[in-house]
């Protein structure tokens, strides 16, 4: 029998419900806070910003919920996505490991962002909603949300990161396509997008900010509810369908991954690849196994910064979480992994590894395009400037076996294509791509100004 490349899941084996690793942890993450008055949050609290089935997700301990069945006929445009064992890589790299990836670019906007994007569209439409504002940085999930609420007949604003929106033009176009209206951020249509233009003109913007400016607009329009691409509980929850599939296809390729990896920016497609195969191991149906995040160096939430609570976005608008964050008023440097530009990580994520069951590793971009070159040369998909960290975690990785001569089993999320992102390879072709570092006194100044909590 000639080996086997790809491991394709019958659509009718997709699986019908979200996993919560709410249920299985050994202690609650900490609660998010109020701002205020510094006690935790309630439903009505998030009301403003989000439908109520989506805040009971976020607030669930159940272990499973139901992936409602429209939303279901919806991923099943697309979905289950393929697994991919990367022999041509393996062989490039001499390694003894495996090396298997879960390929999530074959959504219609090219990566996981639709599989949160299609429920909240369809959890908002239910409950009357007709607007949704939301902020994005390399595109993606503004670009998934477009998709998403065009399908529902949701009206959808996105505040684009203005670095991103002038790296890659072709994402505008994409959300004009699916019928969004796509504006850079800082904007002057809010006041936190005014408060950043009048302190710096030529500010090329941050997810933070985006967010304070999408957060803005749904606080003050009764009509108009957020949407957040990441970060949030209920985000890595509709993320978690990755990593379920990604454990059917593995028991089909006869293997059992040692290591899972996936790239961090807010931390949902890690989670949502890691937490199903982390859930196994905290209900004591599988041994321990070792879980990679894999954030850029110039904005690297997990291994360099606080444990603490603060604000998700730059104008201290959402309610205080506890996270991994580099400080709210932290502007990474303007690296091309738009993506993973976000001062903080998943609070869940931060919990999980406060609770030393994932690890960190941080690489500069011209290593991560460099593994994406090599990736692109053997495998033939061209990965998403973000999904390339997670590519050089696995080579890293399969190199670490080769060695020492072990044949370990590696499972990776290549979570998005670089389709709209060729501008940032050809600037790596060029020579223009060049590593940076963040300012290490801005670091310590962000840090130093994280809200008091008692
Ligand atoms: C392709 C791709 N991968 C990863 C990310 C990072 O987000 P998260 O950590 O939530 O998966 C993004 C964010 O835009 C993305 O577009």
């Amino acid at each position: 029998m000639p080996d086997r490349n790809r491991y394709l899941l019958e659509e009718a084996r997709m699986p019908g419900q979200w996993y919560n690793i709410a249920a299985d942890l050994p202690t609650p993450p900490a609660p998010p806070l109020h701002p205020g008055t510094g006690q935790p949050i309630g439903p009505d609290d998030l009301a403003p910003l989000f439908p109520q089935a989506i805040i009971a997700q976020e607030m669930s301990t159940e272990r499973y919920i139901d992936i409602p069945e429209p939303v279901q006929e919806v991923f099943k445009m697309w979905r289950p996505s393929p697994l991919f064992r990367a022999r041509r890589l393996e062989k490039a790299l001499g390694t003894p490991a495996k090396i298997y990836y879960k390929y999530e670019g074959v959504s219609p906007a090219g990566s996981h962002k639709p599989n949160s994007a299609i429920p909240q569209a369809w959890y908002n439409a239910q409950e009357g909603v007709k607007k949704l504002c939301t902020e994005t940085g390399a595109g993606q999930w503004g670009s998934s949300l477009a998709f998403a609420g065009g399908l529902f007949g949701l009206e959808v604003t996105v505040y684009q990161v203005r670095v991103s929106y002038d790296q890659k033009p072709y994402r505008r176009a994409m959300m004009e396509t699916w019928g969004a209206q796509c504006i850079p951020s800082p904007s002057n249509t809010t006041d936190a997008g005014r408060a950043a233009l009048a302190k710096d003109p030529n500010f090329m913007g941050s997810l933070g900010l985006a967010i304070s400016e999408a957060v803005e607009v749904a606080a003050k329009n009764e009509d108009t509810k957020y949407a957040l691409g990441s970060v949030l509980n209920h985000v890595l929850l509709h993320q978690t369908i990755v990593g379920q599939e990604a454990i059917l296809q593995m028991e089909m390729a006869g293997d059992d991954p040692d290591v899972i990896i996936g790239c961090t920016g807010g931390g949902s497609n890690f989670a949502g690849i890691a937490f199903p195969f982390l859930g196994q191991q905290l209900r004591g149906e599988h041994g321990k196994r070792r879980f990679v995040a894999v954030e850029p160096a110039a904005c690297p939430s997990l291994s360099r910064g606080k444990f603490a609570y603060d604000f998700g976005d730059t104008a201290r608008l959402t309610p205080l979480v506890k996270m991994h964050t580099l400080g709210s008023t932290f502007t990474p440097p303007g690296f091309h992994a738009g993506g993973l530009r976000y001062h903080g990580m998943a609070p869940m994520l931060s919990h999980v590894a406060d609770l030393g069951l994932i690890e960190a590793q941080a690489y500069q971009q011209k290593a991560c395009f460099e593994a994406g070159v090599l990736f692109a040369r053997t495998e033939g998909i061209v990965p998403a400037p973000e999904a390339t960290h997670a590519v050089k975690g696995a080579i890293e990785e399969a190199l670490r076996c080769k060695r020492e001569g072990k044949a370990e089993t590696i499972l990776f999320c290549l979570s998005g294509h670089g389709h709209m992102d060729m501008a940032a390879y050809q600037a790596y072709f060029d020579g223009n791509l060049l590593d940076q570092d963040y300012d290490e006194n801005e670091l310590a100044m962000a840090l130093s100004l994280l809200p008091q909590v008692a």
